[in-house]
């Protein structure tokens, strides 16, 4: 396969970046010309960021399964699709090439229409990391059928308030799943979160743990019968016909719950035109994929970093995906190091919590591992400190490889910032430049652009994007006004990240982290508001405020001040019910890593919180609170003070 949209020096960055945007619809129609389409489009852009309305590839007809397997039949049936790495290494690898994934994922969208599901009906994927799980998200999109991934870590709580919001009537799971020394009783959960759930009508489950299952009549069916009847629909003398529903570039392709500043998180909405040329352009060009190279994307299908580079982007470009089931420290914190030197990784994409937790254990455990095959690594989710891009840098990369620091979001469906490996300059710890189609700009607090550097010659302002790129979110499910108020109504025709970032004088970014009231945890994004509402359901807490402070290996610690109705301070015991209170109200990931019982919180006299004094407080700056004399209670903040832990 080749693709005549890569680019292969600085100046070619450059020429494309002025094109993309002196003329994007010449731009990306051409680019889009290399994807399959079962008729081309009228339009390639309509847009405006008021209500907002952005429509890529109007009128054009596709099913993204035929563009990421389909295509690929002919020249590369045998080759790779997916290679599966188990949680215990001694168990046998699934190789999974593009044919054996045509059949399988033809047979699950047989699977699905067989149990009455349609075009556009909501299907919640819960499971663990299994070859399934991808046949699922594709056999979903081969219908039409809209899914939406939860990640395995999620609670049931937080489950039934995402099925809720999408009105979802179908569930694929596994009995469990399997993460380092524990398995998680998935279909459990799922029970869970079904108590007095009015709209889900089947629940299919893949055995993958054998953990006992209570399966209900009914409702419950093994995903096993069910593969093995749609086998014999879908395939006669070994020829495979199960046709892809035909798609509208704009129609919805998943929803993916993410976190914002307020209230629970909201469903972004991708559809499938402009997302298939969004994550298949930038995984070509921010990687340099070569044809024959195996990419290793570590992080979880439940969040949008393996939607877009686990599965769509790389299976578009008719690359080989690992997909691993484990965690990096399992059985021990050699694990990438021997799936790289056993598969011949050439492309390594991790977290930066990732690379600083495996620095933690030193050397060891990377003697013996051949790395030689490595080309490219990345880095994604968070700000990575300079520290951990030079340890990657020198002792994975061994000063070969050039490091990517690709900076995105969930509503932005694929990277928007990063240098293009060989080709773009990279900088430590900056995303340095805009992928062409995307155009940031820095802002002041009211929205005027930043023009005025910094005594470090730098521009500093909150990111903001002035133009879509076709991987732009289009709605937040089911309340578009959500859409508007969150991403475009801070400031005026321009698309606001939540981010802070800086600009030198090159033109390269570096994006400092949120500025609104999200926290990105092990690059997890938790919005502090639904942590204080999980704190908050506890029976002994009166009121509770949550900021972050920085953490050695997660990036982002979670710093609970919380009042208590009665005095329980240094309780480990209270403590710990609220830990598990978080735990179950959202889910192990959102558990703080401090808690402090106060007796108030510092609050204006208009009865809000001061969350900046308490930052300062949780990151340990106890001088320079800035002006408190606004308190309605002065003194509290010094108690606070005095208590911190
Ligand atoms: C942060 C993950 C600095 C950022 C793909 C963003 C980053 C949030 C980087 C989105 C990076 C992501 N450098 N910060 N390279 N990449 N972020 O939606 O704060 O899970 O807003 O998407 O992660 O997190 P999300």
């Amino acid at each position: 396969m080749e693709y005549p949209y890569q680019i292969k020096t600085f100046e070619e960055y450059q020429k494309n970046y002025k094109e993309s945007v002196e003329n994007p619809e010449k731009f990306w129609g051409d680019v889009a010309d290399n994807f399959f389409w079962r008729k081309k489009w009228d339009k390639v852009l309509e847009w405006n960021f008021k209500e907002p309305k952005i429509e890529w590839f109007k009128g054009a007809k596709l099913n993204i399964t035929e563009n990421c397997i389909d295509r690929h039949l002919e020249t590369m049936g045998e080759k790779p699709a997916i290679i599966w790495e188990p949680n215990n290494p001694e168990e046998r690898t699934r190789v999974v090439t593009y044919s054996r994934l045509h059949k399988r994922v033809c047979q699950f969208a047989q699977v699905l229409l067989n149990n009455g599901v349609k075009k556009g009906d909501r299907v919640c994927i819960y499971m663990g990391m299994v070859p399934e799980l991808a046949y699922a998200v594709l056999g979903c999109a081969r219908i039409g059928a809209i899914h939406s991934v939860i990640f395995g870590g999620f609670s049931a709580q937080s489950i039934a308030d995402r099925l809720y919001d999408a009105n979802a009537e179908f569930i694929v799971t596994c009995d469990g799943a399997y993460r380092g020394g524990k398995a998680i009783p998935l279909k459990s959960i799922i029970d869970d979160a079904l108590i007095g759930n009015r709209t889900v009508k089947k629940v299919i489950v893949y055995t993958r743990t054998r953990t006992p299952v209570s399966m209900l009549k009914g409702r419950d069916i093994w995903w096993e019968d069910e593969m093995e009847y749609a086998e014999a629909q879908i395939e006669k003398d070994n020829v495979i016909t199960m046709p892809a529903t035909e798609m509208d570039a704009e129609d919805p392709l998943f929803i993916l719950y993410t976190s914002g500043s307020t209230g629970k998180p909201k469903g972004v909405v991708h559809t499938c035109g402009g997302y298939m040329v969004w994550t298949g352009y930038t995984f070509v060009n921010v990687f340099q994929y070569k044809p024959g190279e195996v990419h290793f994307c570590t992080a979880d299908i439940g969040w949008i970093t393996g939607h877009s580079y686990i599965l769509y982007g790389p299976l578009s470009a008719g690359a080989t995906s690992v997909m691993f089931e484990g965690i990096p420290t399992y059985p021990d914190a050699g694990r990438f190091w021997d799936i790289v030197d056993k598969y011949k990784v050439n492309i390594l994409y991790t977290a930066p919590t990732a690379i600083r937790s495996l620095m933690s254990y030193g050397m060891d455990p990377l003697k013996g591992k051949d790395l030689s095959s490595l080309k490219v690594l990345g880095t994604v989710g968070e700000p990575i400190n300079e520290e951990a891009w030079h340890w990657y840098d020198e002792n994975i990369g061994k000063h070969n490889c050039p490091v990517v620091d690709t900076w995105w979001q969930t509503e932005t469906g694929g990277i928007l910032i990063s240098n293009l490996a060989g080709v773009t300059p990279s900088k430590p710890s900056w995303a340095t430049l805009p992928m062409p189609g995307v155009q940031p700009v820095l802002v002041d607090e009211r929205g005027k652009e930043i023009t005025e550097p910094d005594e470090h010659g730098l521009l500093k302002g909150n990111l903001c994007i002035k133009a879509p790129w076709p991987g732009i979110l289009r709605t937040t499910y089911g309340d578009h006004e959500r859409c508007r108020t969150n991403y475009f109504a801070s400031y005026e025709n321009l698309y606001f990240t939540g981010d802070g970032a800086l600009k030198d004088k090159d033109g390269n970014y570096r994006i400092t982290g949120r500025v609104d009231d999200v926290l990105n945890v092990s690059g997890h994004r938790i919005g502090t508001a639904e942590v204080e509402n999980a704190i908050n359901m506890h029976t002994n807490v009166v009121e509770s405020a949550v900021v972050g402070f920085p953490h050695n290996i997660k990036g982002q610690g979670i710093y609970a001040f919380v009042i208590t109705e009665k005095n329980t301070h240094e309780d480990e015991r209270a403590k710990n019910d609220i830990l598990e209170t978080v735990a179950r109200i959202i889910g192990p990931i959102a558990k703080p890593d401090k808690i402090q019982f106060v007796n108030g919180l510092p609050k204006t006299r208009s009865g809000k919180i001061m969350r900046r004094i308490l930052r300062k407080i949780a990151e340990g700056e106890t001088e320079n609170l800035g002006d408190t004399t606004t308190l309605l209670d002065p003194g509290i903040v010094d108690e606070i003070k005095q208590n911190k832990v």
